[in-house]
């Protein structure tokens, strides 16, 4: 796993409480170190009997806290101030699993061990991800503890639903790593530079039915649009992401599942209003059968002709509505190119009316579609030129939301 970089030393505490779901939280305690954070575990008791600090230590690589008793906190801090010190200049205190006691300690602020004291302490945001069994999640109490929890600007994220450890199938399970690690980037974002924007990202190939079983697509796979929508969540941004491709939720956003050109048409047009801006990465198809057979289509001894029709061009349908209703403020297309890349690219620019033009030759193999890294120019509207060298999208995407922040200041 390669650093991500909203989490490169960030310092995160995380909080493990006694639950079955303790060995989950290894994992998130790894791959937060691997993606470059800082991360100071704190172990109730309870969790002690799930898990060993040991694990958690070597997988850190940073003492484990466990006792607000003890002389020397894991080498690190003397006791008496270890969770002053813990608490000060931590980006974000995560607790995962939360039990039903320590979410109730934390929401009535006592601090009778490490960890809720060091929660007392703290001035970071607070993010709880709730783990436990049968009906213990919807009992009255633990409601009201979110509640208070909640108003006093914790989050908490929703438990999944599936086996619990009872054997039993409910609403308590801890959501795996990458859902976790999703919601720690998106709770660092806020109050981010792009705070009180709304973004609109489009990503994925369209896919025009030709019958109920077959369909007209391209090679797109989303990536570079995810991960655009991931780096603006992570910029605080208010995320709409408008999806053709078949990723994993991007948490932060709100998704709007689409198919066709006609689907992503409706869905962008009513959902700019009011954005910052839009950014359409998505490949949408160009032209679609002009008719879709109800019933699967028979092969025949025959030649077989389908006529086909254009799709609406989204992008000059924004530019109307822009023209209309100055929204989006900005306009972010992509160009696709397999030759003359700047002379189409400029073109396009000028033609769809956009602010910035995201360039790539679509020939190159370690570039453009179904690859995680990509090489592209940003061209705007002021004749500017901006090469990005090849680089994972992920640092694409930053760049682009990057460049999008200052055309927004
Ligand atoms: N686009 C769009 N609506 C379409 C086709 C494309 O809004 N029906 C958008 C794409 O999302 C992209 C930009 O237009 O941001 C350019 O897409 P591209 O496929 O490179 O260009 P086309 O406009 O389709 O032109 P051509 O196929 O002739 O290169």
């Amino acid at each position: 796993m390669l650093t991500i970089a909203p989490l490169r030393d960030k310092r995160i505490i995380l909080g493990v409480c006694g639950s079955i779901a303790a060995y989950k939280a290894l994992d998130l305690a790894s791959k937060l170190t691997q993606a470059g954070a800082l991360v100071d575990v704190v172990m109730t008791d309870a969790a002690r009997r799930f898990v060993s600090p040991l694990s958690f230590q070597a997988v850190s690589g940073r003492p484990v806290y466990t006792d607000m008793w003890q002389a020397e906190a894991g080498g690190g801090l003397p006791s008496h101030i270890a969770h002053v010190g813990l608490a000060e200049g931590a980006d974000l205190l995560l607790v995962a699993p939360a039990t039903a006691n320590t979410i109730a300690k934390l929401a009535q602020g006592l601090a009778d061990d490490m960890l809720s004291v060091t929660a007392l302490a703290a001035r970071c945001p607070l993010l709880i991800a709730p783990a436990m069994d049968g009906g213990m999640i919807e009992h009255p109490a633990t409601q009201a503890n979110f509640a208070v929890l909640r108003e006093r600007g914790a989050q908490v994220i929703e438990p999944e639903s599936g086996r619990l450890a009872s054997g039993l199938h409910g609403r308590g399970r801890l959501p795996e790593t990458p859902t976790l690690l999703g919601h720690v980037r998106r709770a660092l974002g806020l109050g981010g530079e792009l705070s009180d924007h709304k973004l609109v990202i489009t990503a994925g190939g369209t896919r025009e039915a030709l019958d109920p079983v077959r369909f007209i697509s391209n090679r797109s796979t989303g990536k570079q649009g995810y991960a655009i929508a991931q780096a603006a969540v992570d910029a605080g941004a208010d995320v709409v992401f408008i999806t053709a491709a078949d990723l994993p939720p991007l948490v932060g956003a709100k998704q709007v599942d689409v198919d066709t050109a006609q689907t992503m048409l409706e869905a962008v047009l009513a959902q700019i209003a009011g954005a910052a801006a839009l950014i359409m990465a998505a490949a949408v198809a160009d032209y679609r059968p002009r008719r879709v057979a109800e019933q699967k289509i028979k092969k025949s001894d025959e030649a077989l002709n389908l006529p086909l029709e254009r799709t609406p061009d989204i992008l000059l349908a924004v530019k109307a509505q822009r023209a209309q209703t100055g929204y989006p403020a900005i306009v972010v297309g992509f160009a696709a190119e397999s030759e003359n890349l700047l002379e189409n690219a400029r073109a396009k620019l000028g033609a769809k009316g956009l602010d910035l033009l995201v360039a790539n030759d679509i020939t190159a193999a370690d570039a453009g579609f179904a690859v995680d890294s990509n090489r592209v120019i940003l061209l705007d509207s002021g004749g500017g030129l901006e090469e990005i060298e090849l680089a994972s999208k992920d640092v694409i995407g930053a760049a682009i939301i990057e460049r999008v922040s200052r055309l927004l200041d």
